[in-house]
This record gives structure tokens, sequence and C-alpha cells, in this order.
């Protein structure tokens, strides 16, 4: 009998539940589905009174290479409800740490996620990117805002505009990512990490993030909105749609009628 390989694993011990990308031969690129079973299981992990921290991680030689191209050509998110959406959105809301282990390329998504993380640990193979613009589409993830603010306002233009990635190192020096390691003991590290968080009182670390994010919770909520209702209209436009059919026709996109 087959058994179908699960593109997101999940697994849960001692108050510190996984969450890992498992879709390694399409470079951990992220589909509608994958996005459902995201959210569910920050939704459930927030209501769970077992779990106290969460970590994200991907695999020694991939974080994630963002939102599946394909499937965003096929079936685009139609409203705020979209599953891409509703991920954003919880963990953009998640009371509770949340970790994030980072090796090799983070693309889109898996780059602007981390703004969400609290603590962020980088293999030193690392890319950060976020090639919006290079896709026509514009920012999500209350990126526009997180960007200049972390990075400062050259440094996000040059990574949103011209969408050049940054690398590990580069990461470190703006606070972008807490710690660079090996990418073979990156796991690990966030692993420990997580189990320190787990000892401590939970109510504490909850009204800690609560006070840590409250100034801003309003604000990304608003900015996730706004740049969500563009995204959803730009992905239907016929830039992205000549990048994307580039990406999946394996050439280069031609931008002179955009
Ligand atoms: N969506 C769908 N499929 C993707 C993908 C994505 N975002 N990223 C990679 N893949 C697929 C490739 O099509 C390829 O599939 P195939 O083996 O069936 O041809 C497979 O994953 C391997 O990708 P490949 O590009 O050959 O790997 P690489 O190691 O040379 O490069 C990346 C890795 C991540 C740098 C590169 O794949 C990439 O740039 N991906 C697109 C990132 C992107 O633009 N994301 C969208 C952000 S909104």
């Amino acid at each position: 009998m087959s058994t179908t390989k699960a593109d997101i694993l999940v697994h849960a011990e001692e108050g510190v539940t996984t969450i890992t990308f498992n879709r390694v031969e399409k470079k951990n690129s992220i589909t509608t589905a994958m996005y459902a079973q995201l959210a569910d299981a920050f939704e459930a992990a927030a209501q769970d009174t077992s779990v106290r921290v969460v970590v994200l991680q991907g695999d020694v030689a991939i974080f994630s290479a963002g939102n599946d191209i394909g499937d965003f050509l096929q079936q685009p998110p139609a409203t705020q409800d979209a599953p891409v959406f509703r991920f954003l959105r919880a963990i953009a809301t998640f009371p509770k740490p949340v970790l994030a282990a980072v090796c090799g390329p983070a693309v889109g998504i898996g780059t602007t996620l981390l703004f969400h993380c609290d603590l962020v640990y980088a293999g030193d193979n690392a890319a950060f990117s976020m090639p919006f613009v290079n896709l026509g589409l514009c920012p999500e993830a209350a990126s526009s805002l997180f960007a200049p603010q972390m990075l400062g306002y050259h440094r996000a233009a040059e990574a949103l505009l011209l969408g050049e990635p940054f690398m590990a190192e580069a990461a470190l020096e703006v606070g972008f990512v807490n710690r660079v390691v090996p990418p073979t003991e990156c796991n690990m590290v966030a692993q420990a990490q997580a189990r320190k968080l787990a000892a401590k009182p939970l109510s504490a670390l909850i009204e800690t993030k609560r006070l840590l994010k409250k100034s801003q919770t309003a604000a990304v909520l608003e900015r996730m909105a706004e740049e969500g209702q563009s995204f959803g209209r730009m992905l239907r436009e016929p830039a992205a749609r000549e990048a994307f059919t580039a990406f999946m026709d394996k050439r280069r996109p031609d931008f002179s009628a955009c």
C-alpha cells in the first residue's frame, strides 16, 4: 500500500511544536494546501495549552522557495480568507514564542514570515530574498512595514525594489537573525532555544510577547490587508502572469509590454 508524503510535518514534544517544510523536491515551495495546514497548525497551537513554543524549520539546504508558482498561477488567492492570508494572520497574531531555523534559500514568504518570528537562527548558507517586483508583485506579510524598520530604508529598497538577496552574515549585522551557525547545527540550536523557552512560565511569555508587539499589531494587520489586496489583484495582471509563465517554461520573463 502506498502512503502519501506529508508536505508539512507537525511534531509536538515537551511543549514544543515543530513545523517542518517537507517538500524538498520542489524546494519547499508552498501550495494552497500547505498554507491551509500551516494555518491550522498555528491556530491549533495557539489554543492548545500544552503547546508553549513553535519552531518552523526546513531542510539543511533549503528553507523555502516561497509560493508554489504553478499553484498560484492556477488558483490565485481570491479573498482575504484564502489559506495564505489565513496563515499570515495566524503567525502575525500567534501569542506564544515562534522560532525559525533557516538554511539555504528563503525566498518571498520564506523570508517575510520571519518578520513574525521571535527568534531566528540561520545556517551560514542562508540567503534571504523578497523578489516580488521581479514577479510583477508587491510585498506581503507586512514586509513593506517591517523591512525599512529592520534593515533601514535603503537596504529595504535594495531587497524589495531590486529583489537582491542578502546573506546570513548581512542578516545578522542588521539584527534580522539572532545567530549564524553551521547548517547542520541550525535545527538543533533552534530546538535547544525552544526547550529553554518551554521551561519558562507560559503566562509570562505570552504577556511579554503581547507587550513587545503591542505598539505595532494593529498597523501590521492593516498593512497585511492592504498588501494582500494589491498582491491578489497583481497576481492576475500581465506582469505576474508573464513572470510565472516564464518560470514554469524555464525562460527569462519579458516585461517589455508590462
Ligand atoms: N514554485 C514551484 N516550483 C518551484 C519553486 C516555486 N517557487 N521553486 C522551485 N521549484 C521547483 C522547480 O520548478 C524545480 O522543479 P522540477 O525539478 O520539476 O523542474 C525544482 O523545484 C527544483 O528547483 P530549481 O530551480 O531547479 O532549484 P535550484 O536549486 O536551482 O534553485 C531556488 C533553488 C529556490 C533558488 C529556485 O528554485 C528559485 O528561485 N525558485 C523560485 C523562487 C520564487 O520566485 N518564489 C516565489 C516567491 S513569491
